[in-house]
Parts: C-alpha cells; sequence; structure tokens
C-alpha cells in the first residue's frame, strides 16, 4: 500500500571528500587476496578525508549545495537536524556546527540525530512529520546524514571504510515524496558501538550481518503484512538499503525474499533488477554510516520519472531500523544533485597504499 504524502525531499546536495583509496590497494598493504574485498564483500573505493576535512566541512558543503539548488530564503528554515555517529561533541550538536560553517542564525530548532546508521533517517522522519503535523507552518527543514567511517588499522572491517555527507531540504516534494507510514523495527544488541572516548567502533561482525538481516526482514514482513510478497517488492521500481558494503545488501535482499516465499529465482530477479543498481556511488565512496543509505536513494532517483516509486530500508547498530517509502516528483527526472558526485569524484585524489599509511599514521589521535 502506498500512503502518499505532501512533504518531502525539495532539494538534495551531496558531498565527498578530496581522498579515496581503491580496495585492491588495501588489499596489498594487507597482503589479503583482493578478490576477497572485490568479489566477497562487493567494495570498490574507500573514501578518505583529507587532513583539512572533518564531517562538519562535509556536512556544511552538502548543505550548502542544497540550500543553492533549492534557492529559497534561509529564513524558512526552520529545522536543523543533523544525523550522525561522528560526533565532535558530547555537548555540542553537530547542526551548531553546520550552522556556525553557514552563516545561519534565527528561528530554526537545531539539534543532533543518534542512532549509528539510522541517526540520518531518524531526523529526516521527525522533519516530515514536523511538516506533516503544521508545526512547520510552511517553512522547511535542513537535514543532514553525515559520517567518516574509520576503523583500526588491520580491521576486518577497513575496506568498508567511506566518508560523505547527503544534505535534504524537507518541505515540497519536489524531488520526492516520503510516505508518512513507514515500518520499524528495533531490537537492543552489542553488534557494533563505539564507548565514549574510544577512537574506533568495536564490532562483532557475524552478529552485526545476522541483526541486519533481521532487522529487514522484520520490517519488510510489516510492509507485505497480508499481502502477495512478490506484488509488493516488485511494485517498487528501485528498493535501496543501507549499504555497509554490498555484499551485506545482497545477502539481506535475498533473506528479505527468502523469508517472505519468494522462489530462489525471484530472489535473484529483486536483487539483480531492484537493489544492485542502486549502488552505483556507494561502491565509490564506501560505507558513509548514516549517509549511506541516502546516497542510495539519490542516485537511484536520478532520471525516474514523477510517481516512481521507491522503497528505502534504514538499519543502525544497537539496533534500530525503519523502513520508508518515497516517490519520484517532477526534479526527479533531471537529478541535478548528480552533479555534486561527479564534481567530487573527478577531483579527488586517489592514493596508493603507502600513502594510506602515511595518512593513517598521521591521524593516529583520530
Ligand atoms: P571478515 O571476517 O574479514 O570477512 O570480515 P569474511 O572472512 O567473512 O569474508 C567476507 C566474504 O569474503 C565472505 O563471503 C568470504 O567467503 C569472501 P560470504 O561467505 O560472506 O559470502 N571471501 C572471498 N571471496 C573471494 N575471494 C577470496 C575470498 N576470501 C574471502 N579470496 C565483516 C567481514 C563484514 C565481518 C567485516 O568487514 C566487518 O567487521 N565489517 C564491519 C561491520 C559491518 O559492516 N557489518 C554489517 C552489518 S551492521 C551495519 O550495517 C551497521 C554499520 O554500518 C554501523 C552502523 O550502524 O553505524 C556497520
Amino acid at each position: 500500500m502506498t500512503h502518499p504524502n505532501d512533504h518531502g525531499i525539495e532539494a538534495l546536495g551531496l558531498a565527498f571528500p578530496a581522498l579515496a583509496l581503491p580496495c585492491h590497494e588495501l588489499a596489498a598493504l594487507r597482503g589479503v587476496d583482493p578478490a576477497k574485498y572485490d568479489k566477497g564483500l562487493g567494495v570498490g573505493h574507500i573514501a578518505l578525508c583529507a587532513p583539512d576535512e572533518t564531517v562538519v566541512t562535509l556536512a556544511a558543503t552538502a548543505a550548502s549545495r542544497a540550500i543553492a539548488r533549492w534557492g529559497g530564503d534561509v529564513s524558512r528554515i526552520g529545522l536543523i537536524a543533523v544525523g550522525s555517529e561522528t560526533a565532535q561533541d558530547m555537548s555540542r550538536p553537530l547542526s551548531a556546527f553546520v550552522a556556525e560553517k553557514l552563516g545561519l542564525v534565527g528561528t530554526y530548532r537545531s539539534y543532533e540525530t543518534k542512532h549509528a546508521c539510522y541517526g540520518g533517517t531518524v531526523a529526516l522522519r521527525q522533519a516530515v512529520e514536523w511538516r506533516a503535523s503544521g508545526a512547520a507552518r510552511g517553512r522547511v527543514a535542513l537535514v543532514i546524514a553525515a559520517d567518516e567511517a574509520l576503523y583500526a588499522e588491520g580491521d576486518p572491517g577497513e575496506p568498508t571504510q567511506g566518508a560523505g555527507a547527503v544534505a535534504m531540504i524537507v518541505g515540497e516534494p519536489s524531488v520526492a515524496s516520503v510516505g508518512l507510514h513507514s515500518y520499524a523495527w528495533a531490537e537492543p544488541a552489542f553488534d557494533f558501538w563505539r564507548p565514549v572516548g574510544e577512537a574506533y567502533p568495536r564490532v562483532d561482525g557475524p552478529k552485526s550481518l545476522d541483526c541486519y538481516k533481521r532487522a529487514a526482514a522484520e520490517c519488510f514482513g510489516q510492509l507485505v503484512s497480508q499481502r502477495s510478497a512478490r506484488e509488493v517488492l516488485f511494485g517498487y521500481s528501485r528498493t535501496c538499503f543501507h549499504v555497509p558494503f554490498p555484499k551485506m545488501v545482497q545477502k539481506a535482499s535475498l533473506h528479505v525474499c527468502e523469508t517472505l516465499g519468494l522462489s530462489a529465482e525471484e530472489g535473484q530477479a529483486f536483487w539483480a533488477e531492484r537493489v544492485e543498481p542502486t549502488m552505483g556511488w556507494n561502491r565509490e565512496t564506501g560505507n558513509s554510516y548514516t549517509a549511506a543509505l541516502w546516497v542510495a536513494v539519490a542516485h537511484s532517483l536520478r532520471g525516474m520519472s514523477p510517481g516512481t516509486r521507491l522503497a528505502a530500508f534504514s538499519y543502525g547498530s544497537g539496533y534500530g531500523s525503519e523502513l520508508l517509502e518515497l516517490s519520484a516528483g517532477p526534479l526527479a527526472s533531471a537529478g541535478a544533485w548528480s552533479e555534486d558526485v561527479e564534481t567530487d569524484l573527478r577531483k579527488r585524489q586517489v592514493l596508493r597504499a603507502g600513502e594510506y599509511a602515511q595518512l593513517r599514521h598521521g591521524r593516529s589521535h583520530v
């Protein structure tokens, strides 16, 4: 069932950092068969921040691009929410850092949302519900999902690192409407977490894969309910997932199909036709945590004709998850935000293994 909404994404802006490491270079550095990263995990490049870049600069760049593309009066921004797990401070929200960089002062509510990779989706949902409640009184929200994902050197998660930011002006559904009904599932677990003061996450890898798959099955199960799973799943032109690494998405989408009773052939078709094509930018940028799902959504919306339906599954360790429905608006087909990605990927410096090792040593304080 589609639950259309008069509110949604009015403009989009993305930002990726200035450096990248091909995963085969990391494989050489760690003495790993490159096929493990390429075929086993499905990863291509890791986006990395240069020494003068932070989650704040990424978020502010994405936000300024979204605001420029929107073209509205910034005094109409009534809410700024940043979803992230790359906190800069235990008290001061990332939204204050971003607003300061952009010179935004005024009658807006400002805060940071945290629930691992799900934090950006929470911010978006709140903004959409704020608009739908009438409390926005016609104003728009600036929602940003931004992160830099780094693991300890040599950690199994290292090939899945990444960084990026997606900013959305939430208002009229010119780019996409966001359905008011969504399907959430949460279950407290320690699958991936980062204790206060520690530089890198602690991860129970196999458990994190199980939690992710379980969450996806629960959310899609609610969506399908008593209906034909095949019809529901193939009713979306694209289904985007949170992308820690593409192989995870493949495992989860096949698991969802199996759980819902689709045949192996139908599951393969769903993955190959509806899910795999969403991750073109994710493979080039890695896991950008809160931003990763919205990178896939932004990639998928380009070229869509108005009314084309898309599903988006958000997962955050800890764990919480939510499945959203979107419908392309009139500005989707032009896909103007592609320019941000093309510019950033064209301009970035591609590192060799030795340069990456030096960069990491220089950032041992991270
Ligand atoms: P690992 O243990 O080193 O890898 O790390 P593995 O031994 O399980 O191998 C991975 C795959 O490569 C396997 O494929 C191997 O067979 C294959 P599978 O059997 O799973 O299909 N492989 C090869 N393929 C071809 N040629 C070869 C070869 N060798 C092996 N020579 C792990 C994997 C995912 C655990 C690690 O990368 C990790 O810890 N990642 C971080 C955690 C993570 O991303 N979890 C995903 C779900 S949780 C989530 O998404 C939330 C998150 O984004 C955080 C948040 O919410 O904030 C992480």
